[in-house]
């Protein structure tokens, strides 16, 4: 089996192919743009495609991405369509993005900004805390990533509630699903987390329409697309008071222009699309598993369902 792999990184500082070769020791691993005899690869391991690669390699039977969202393969007219996309379950990835949704939410809950600023000018005010019951957090999107949020939250004490695609039935949740579930869930929303893959229903959700339903004085936490949201309709909503403030580690363009209103806001956290990265080491056997699949013509697991688009 040869793989190709298209790395930013030079080969000689790839983590993937080590760990590739210790559970897959007959692996051929070859990396962008030197792929050698092209007729003889059969799976490629890449975030972006590079121009060319579908031409050089006639014999492609899989493509494997090296994240969990895959909108930017899916967006690509130079993919084809025919072969099959598996994208990342990675346990450490999942573990680091319930890391940053505890982390915000636990910020906006315990009015940590109010208190920073409070810090900057000196100010001893204590303001009265909401008990964790009487805070309401909202997941939009209830998969892999948002379940584990909400499974990383739940000790605090906290009123769940999530929204889904399609009906759920989760433990300590109250769930709402499709396009009759959103205002209800909005309306019980104080602390709004974003965890939806970018797709043509999901893009530009985030709206004036959405932040209007929500209470006023919520907060959001994007970390799954910038194009989930409509800039200036949230830029809105945070200088009229409608949200008290936004923590968003992703954008429409990145890296975020240095003149972006979002760098200087007083209402926003930003991180660098940091909240959750895959790590090659915990992520590998997945992707060996579906190497193997592909020689046995077997279906790969976390197969992308592209009419579904993740
Ligand atoms: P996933 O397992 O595919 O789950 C997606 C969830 O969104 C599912 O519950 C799905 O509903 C729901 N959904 C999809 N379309 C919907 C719609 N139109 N209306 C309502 N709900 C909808 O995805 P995941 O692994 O949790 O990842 C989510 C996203 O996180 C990724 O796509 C990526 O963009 C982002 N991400 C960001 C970072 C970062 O560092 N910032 C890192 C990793 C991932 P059903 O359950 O009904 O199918
Ligand atoms: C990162 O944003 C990913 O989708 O893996």
């Amino acid at each position: 089996m040869a793989l190709v792999i298209v790395s930013r990184v030079h080969p000689s500082s790839d983590v993937w192919a080590p760990e590739m070769r210790r559970l897959m020791p007959e692996i051929d691993i070859r990396y962008w743009p030197d792929v050698g005899n092209a007729a003889e690869v059969e799976a490629v391991l890449m975030w972006q495609a590079p121009d060319g690669l579908f031409e050089r390699l006639p014999n492609l039977k899989a493509i494997f991405a090296t994240g969990a969202g895959v909108d930017a393969i899916l967006g690509d007219a130079r993919v084809p369509k025919h072969l099959p996309l598996a994208r990342l379950v990675d346990p450490s990835m999942t573990a680091e993005m319930s890391e940053y949704v505890v982390l915000q939410t636990l910020r906006f809950h315990r009015q940590e900004p109010t208190y920073a600023a409070q810090q900057r000018d000196r100010v001893w005010t204590v303001h009265p805390q909401p008990h964790p019951e009487e805070r309401r957090i909202g997941m939009m999107g209830l998969g892999e990533l948002g379940q584990d949020a909400l499974r990383m939250l739940k000790p605090f004490g906290f009123a769940l509630g999530g929204w889904s695609r399609t009906p759920k039935t989760i433990d300590g949740v109250e769930t709402f699903s499709g396009a009759d579930g959103l205002q209800r869930f909005l309306a019980r929303t104080d602390i709004l987390i974003n965890l939806l893959p970018l797709t043509a229903e999901t893009e530009n959700i985030i709206d004036t329409k959405l932040l209007s339903a929500l209470p006023k004085g919520a907060f959001l936490v994007n970390c799954a697309r910038g194009r989930h949201v409509v800039d200036a309709d949230l830029l809105a909503a945070l200088d009229s008071g409608q949200l008290a403030g936004a923590a968003l580690d992703v954008f429409h363009q990145e890296p975020l222009p240095g003149e972006h209103p979002y760098w200087s806001h007083p209402r926003v956290i930003l991180t660098p699309h940091a909240a959750a990265l895959t790590n090659p080491l915990t992520a590998t056997p997945q992707i060996v598993d579906n190497l193997r699949r592909v020689e046995a013509g077997q279906p790969l697991v976390n197969l992308v369902d592209r009419s579904r688009g993740y």
